[in-house]
């Protein structure tokens, strides 16, 4: 079958497409055949060497599709089931090996291409508006790279609780799209001073919770937004990691909070995954949340589709085509 991986870290070019063996299945993997993969910045972190991986390693975290083989010990899933995972390394390749705790059954209703756009970055989104801090209908928050793949999920999924949305954008034309996916008040982050129009538009209180994924380039404005007592989330490093800080300047912002969140801390325990996975669909099907896939690409032009991410060119979800 034909895979992507890299044997070293680097740019976009270390992405090699080769043909494999597929691993013999263990007795309590599922073998599914993609019909859809997603596109995440992780993928980008872990090719970069930003979140190091043993080499060679397969890239790719989420994709879905048919179930075409089980272990011997599988009890969840069966032959032609439609099926949808994020966690499992190796979705760059027609098919992978599953362990079958870690997939889930996507509706009859919800295509391959939605599903595999949406597990990673709306299973954040879910985790980040409903499970990380309690928010209340009027609660004002700020979200960097709003029109992104997980900000316009968690936008839209703000907006359904009744949560006051600041997005942040790189652009006018991604300043529509956030506009179009439910977000109160847009700013754009090489024009607007963040901190000054956030103490603007809510009367000096600052907002309650300030998700960040754009990290260095946004660290300080993100702290001076905040309202007393607010919670900082970052939860990824699109410009580079955030900077080491000196706990001090929690407290002189207003004995404000700080986590630095993973998804897969959110799907450890027993039946997260699914009851997550559960409510998304159900935002997914009710059209509270929609998924807007911007673009696509081939399996055999993954390096192009990692240098449209890196470079802010993408809107929305990105899906690769195996
Ligand atoms: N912690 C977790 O569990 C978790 C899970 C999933 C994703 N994430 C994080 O969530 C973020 C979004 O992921 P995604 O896959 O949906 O990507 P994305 O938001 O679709 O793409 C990243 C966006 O970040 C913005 N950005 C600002 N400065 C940037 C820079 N210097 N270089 C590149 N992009 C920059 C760009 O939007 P503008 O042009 O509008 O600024 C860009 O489009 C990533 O940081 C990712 O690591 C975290």
């Amino acid at each position: 079958m034909r895979a992507i991986m890299i044997d070293h870290v680097g740019g976009p070019e270390v992405l090699q497409m080769v043909d494999m063996v597929e691993p013999p299945l263990q007795p309590h993997e599922i073998r599914i055949e993609h019909a859809a993969i997603g596109l995440n910045f992780i993928d980008i972190y872990q090719r970069s060497g930003l979140y190091p991986m043993a080499l060679p390693a397969r890239l790719g975290l989420e994709a879905a599709g048919v179930v075409v083989e089980t272990g011997r010990d599988v009890s969840r899933f069966k032959l032609g089931d439609r099926v949808a995972y994020c966690s499992t390394p190796g979705a760059y390749a027609e098919r992978n090996s599953v362990p079958e705790a870690l997939a889930v059954a996507i509706p009859a209703d919800v295509s391959f291409e939605i599903a595999a756009a949406a597990m990673l970055k709306g299973l954040t989104a879910e985790f980040l508006c409903r499970r990380i801090w309690p928010l209340a209908p009027g609660d004002r928050v700020l979200v960097h790279a709003a029109a992104g793949g997980v900000g316009g999920m968690l936008t839209q999924w703000l907006n359904h609780l009744g949560i006051t949305v600041i997005g942040v954008v790189g652009s006018a034309a991604k300043a529509q799209i956030a506009e179009r996916q439910g977000c109160h008040h847009v700013l754009l982050s090489d024009g607007d001073d963040i901190a000054a129009r956030v103490q603007q538009i809510t009367g000096g209180e600052g907002v309650k919770v300030v998700y960040d994924s754009v990290g260095a380039a946004t660290f300080d404005a993100s702290l001076a937004s905040l309202a007393r007592r607010g919670l900082f989330v970052s939860f990824g490093n699109a410009s580079g990691p955030a900077p080491a800080f000196e706990p001090g300047r929690l407290m002189r912002g207003g004995s404000l909070f700080l986590t630095r969140p993973t998804l897969f801390d959110y799907l450890r325990a027993p039946g997260e995954l699914d009851s997550a996975a559960a409510d998304l669909f159900d935002v997914i099907k009710s059209g509270a949340v929609k998924i807007d896939i911007g673009q696509s690409f081939a399996l055999a032009d993954i390096a192009k589709a990692h240098t449209a991410l890196a470079s802010r060119q993408t809107t929305g979800a990105t899906v690769i085509r195996p």
